[in-house]
């Protein structure tokens, strides 16, 4: 779920193997390229969210995005859940069972704004939707809240036009800062929070 990597940190030989795994990936140039479309997606994506914010704070005088951030997972971390699955370890079978690559994260002001947000970028017609979990209508145990998305994005490249996948997960301030503290807490307690 979070920070598997640093977990592996207690196996200094299963940790050691990711590492050295990941820097032989990140030589290889399709893992190059296919890192580069990930990064063109969450521009896209990124650009999607800021023309609906704008366009929403013309007509309605406020911003319902309070803040918009983004991540690609790192060479390590890639590995690493490839390793845990026990799926091969190529940049296909990054492409093909990886669904969290490219993260882009919204802060929204209200919990209405975020269903706002994503019903309307779920209804451009370039964007399909691939898996959505409501974890604030139905809270994870530990009571974390979040809406995630997976979405695909068409990117245009010289030769062709491509779908990639994006993980967007929308949640207020609020739950945010939960999130950033369980977060921290579960490291504090070394997984036992
Ligand atoms: P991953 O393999 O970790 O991506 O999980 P998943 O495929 O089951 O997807 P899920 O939608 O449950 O979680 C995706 C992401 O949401 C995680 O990588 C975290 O960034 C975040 N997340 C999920 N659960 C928690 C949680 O309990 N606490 C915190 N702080 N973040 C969480
Ligand atoms: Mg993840």
């Amino acid at each position: 779920m979070i920070g598997k990597l640093e977990e592996k940190k207690k196996n200094p030989e299963e940790y050691h193997l990711i590492l050295t795994t990941a820097n032989q990936i990140g030589e290889i140039s399709e893992f190059r390229k296919l890192m580069m479309k990930y990064r063109c997606a969450i521009r896209e994506v990124q650009t999607k969210l800021e023309v609906l914010n704008e366009d929403f704070s013309v007509r309605n005088n406020r911003n319902p995005i309070e803040a918009l951030s983004s991540r690609i997972k790192t060479p390590e971390s890639i590995v690493e859940k490839l390793h845990r699955n026990h799926w091969p370890i190529t940049t296909k079978s990054i492409h093909d069972n990886l669904h969290d690559v490219a993260g882009v994260r919204v802060i929204c002001s209200f919990v209405d704004d975020i269903y706002y947000i994503a019903d309307v970028l779920l209804k451009q017609d370039d964007i399909r939707l691939i898996r959505k979990k409501d974890y604030i209508k139905y809270p994870k145990p530990n009571g974390y809240r979040s809406l995630h998305l997976i979405i695909e994005i068409p990117i245009f490249l010289s030769d062709k036009k491509e779908y990639m996948q994006v993980e967007v997960q929308i949640r207020t301030i609020a739950m945010n800062f939960w999130a950033s503290l369980e977060h921290k807490i579960y490291y504090k307690f070394d997984g036992e929070a």
